[in-house]
């Protein structure tokens, strides 16, 4: 019997090794931590279970029946974190540089179903050559075997890839298909062809950072949600991530134990919106007076900045925020922006997570650019995800609320549960000078004194439209309300809304504008 155990230890030593420590001082002189240390950072204490230690490869092209490593390249298993179920799975970079074939694929897959069938997240550390290349099309095969389970897990368990090395080619497609994508500065990258069939191709000389690093895809192209300074950042936001949604999509989003203060009103929030309607103003400062101390995790910061989304509480109760940022384009809609909103209110509603959402939008960015790149089809995906969304949703108007984007913003029109507008709220179909130029054209050209007859029409308009107060009549807004309120009249409404239960009609599934 000794002999037997001392065996089972001898291969968990083997196992525990990876590539070797040659490797392993390679990889830690990278910056990268292993793919061990990361799932012992990542999960609670002690709580995490291995499967498929002993797994090998059954590939014998090319020498590889003399390369074999117990693990084949990937950690898989469940634990806790925060004490809730979580399975894992971590490639490790020191074997096969974390490549993917038949045996490392399984490996992932077979966590996959467990946490489909059981109901909880699935979190990737990704640190990979991609396809392993002496295994061919079985490498690709394994592929799709994930990113065909990623596309049945969508909606039914939280799925998220934090990119913590390199990341190429069809690899990039698991990731993409999850729910948050987290990159860490400097050591992770993202691409569809590296940088020199870029250059073999188009001549562009172009760095991997470039191309797809932290940087490019955390900024430009929205690929990540998240940039993390290393790698123990990342995996803590990963941790603070999970706190805010639920394990599957027939849980409710956590609520956190809360006591009510005596005085919930928040005066400082009387104070944000400026005078001069043309003035900006950060929103940041909106959400902070709203929501419970420090609980805002923003989501695609550095990107689109003109609307900020993000997670926060709200007496303990999670919810997802859309704002616009007046600070930024003037909080205007363009192609990114609606994208981005578009994307996080699905989630949300996959989730269960109630929405709040604030307005001040001068409404969609005009434009060739944005006509040629099709800001109809994309900001059509945010007025349909609103549109879609059966969660509680609530809308805090602050000051502009303009055109088609103000159906857009989480409408009474479109669904939306309860709509508050701060007095200094103007909802109409465009700005006064915009408007007073269209239909007072004629009036003005004949009028003495043109400028002045302007003027004159632009105050007339503002009296009449740039106010919350003809929409109140109408019912679109519930109520008008003082800044300072508004956090205890969200707390109220957020608590009257938990029950609510909705459905749409019975389909298939809807067809959003792609
Ligand atoms: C097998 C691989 C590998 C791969 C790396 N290795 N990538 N083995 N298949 N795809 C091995 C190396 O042989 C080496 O083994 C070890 O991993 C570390 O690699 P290095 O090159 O020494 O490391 P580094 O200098 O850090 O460079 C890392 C790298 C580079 C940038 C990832 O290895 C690289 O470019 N690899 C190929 C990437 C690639 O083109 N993959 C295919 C993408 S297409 P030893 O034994 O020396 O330690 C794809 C299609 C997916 O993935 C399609 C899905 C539909």
């Amino acid at each position: 019997m000794k002999d037997k155990i001392r065996k089972l230890e001898e291969l968990r030593a083997e196992a525990l090794l990876g590539g070797g420590k040659e490797r392993i001082e390679i990889q830690h002189k990278k910056g990268k931590l292993t793919a061990r240390e990361r799932v012992d950072l990542l999960m609670d204490e002690g709580s995490f279970e291995e499967l498929d230690m002993l797994v090998k490869h059954r590939a014998v092209d090319f020498g590889m029946d003399k390369q074999k490593f117990l693990g084949d390249g990937v950690i898989t298993g469940y634990g806790t974190i925060n004490g809730r179920l979580t399975y894992v799975y971590s490639q490790d970079f020191t074997v096969f540089g974390g490549s993917l074939a038949e045996a490392h694929a399984a490996k992932i897959c077979k966590i996959m179903d467990l946490a489909m069938k059981n109901g909880a997240p699935v979190i990737g550390l990704n640190d990979s050559g991609g396809a392993r290349i002496q295994e061919g099309v079985v490498s690709l095969g394994g592929y799709a075997d994930i990113f065909y389970r990623n596309t049945l897990a969508s909606g039914v368990i939280p799925q998220i890839s934090a990119i913590m090395g390199p990341c190429a080619g069809g690899a990039v497609y698991s990731p993409a298909i999850t729910d948050f994508i987290l990159m860490v500065e400097n050591n992770s990258y993202m691409f569809v062809t590296g940088p020199n069939v870029v250059k073999t191709v188009t001549q562009e000389e172009v760095t991997s950072e470039e191309l797809g690093g932290t940087s490019t895809h955390s900024v430009k192209s929205g690929v990540a949600h998240f940039a993390s300074p290393n790698g123990a950042a990342c995996l803590e936001t990963i941790k603070d991530l999970l706190s805010y949604i639920p394990q599957n999509c027939e849980e409710p989003a956590p609520v956190y134990p809360y006591d009510m203060r005596e005085n919930e009103s928040r005066s400082a929030l009387s104070d944000i919106v400026p005078d001069n309607p043309n003035k900006p103003y950060d929103m940041q400062d909106v959400i902070d007076g709203i929501i419970d101390e420090d609980s805002f995790l923003e989501v695609h910061k550095a990107f689109a900045q003109n609307i900020k989304v993000g997670f926060g509480r709200i007496a303990g109760r999670s919810i997802g925020i859309v704002a616009n940022q007046p600070a930024h384009l003037a909080g205007v809609l363009d192609i990114d922006s609606s994208t981005k909103g578009a994307r996080f209110v699905r989630f949300c509603d996959a989730f269960n997570v109630p929405l709040l959402v604030l307005v001040d939008v001068p409404g969609f960015l005009p434009g060739t650019d944005q006509e040629w790149n099709g800001i109809i089809k994309n900001g059509a995906k945010l007025l349909y995800a609103f549109s879609e969304a059966t969660v509680p949703r609530i809308t805090v108007i602050t000051r502009k609320a303009y055109g088609g984007a103000y159906d857009v913003m989480n409408s009474k029109h479109i669904g939306a549960d309860l709509n508050f507008a701060w007095p200094t709220a103007e909802i109409a179909v465009m700005g006064a000078e915009g408007a007073v130029e269209i239909i007072f054209k004629k009036d003005i050209a004949k009028a003495k004194d043109p400028k002045a007859k302007l003027a004159s029409m632009v105050k007339d308009y503002k009296e009449t439209f740039a106010n919350p107060y003809k929409a109140a009549s109408r019912g679109y807004i519930d109520e008008v309300i003082k800044p300072e309120q508004t956090r205890i009249k969200l707390i109220k409404g957020f608590k009257m809304l938990e029950n609510k239960a909705d459905k749409l009609p019975r389909k298939k599934h809807g067809n959003i504008p792609l």
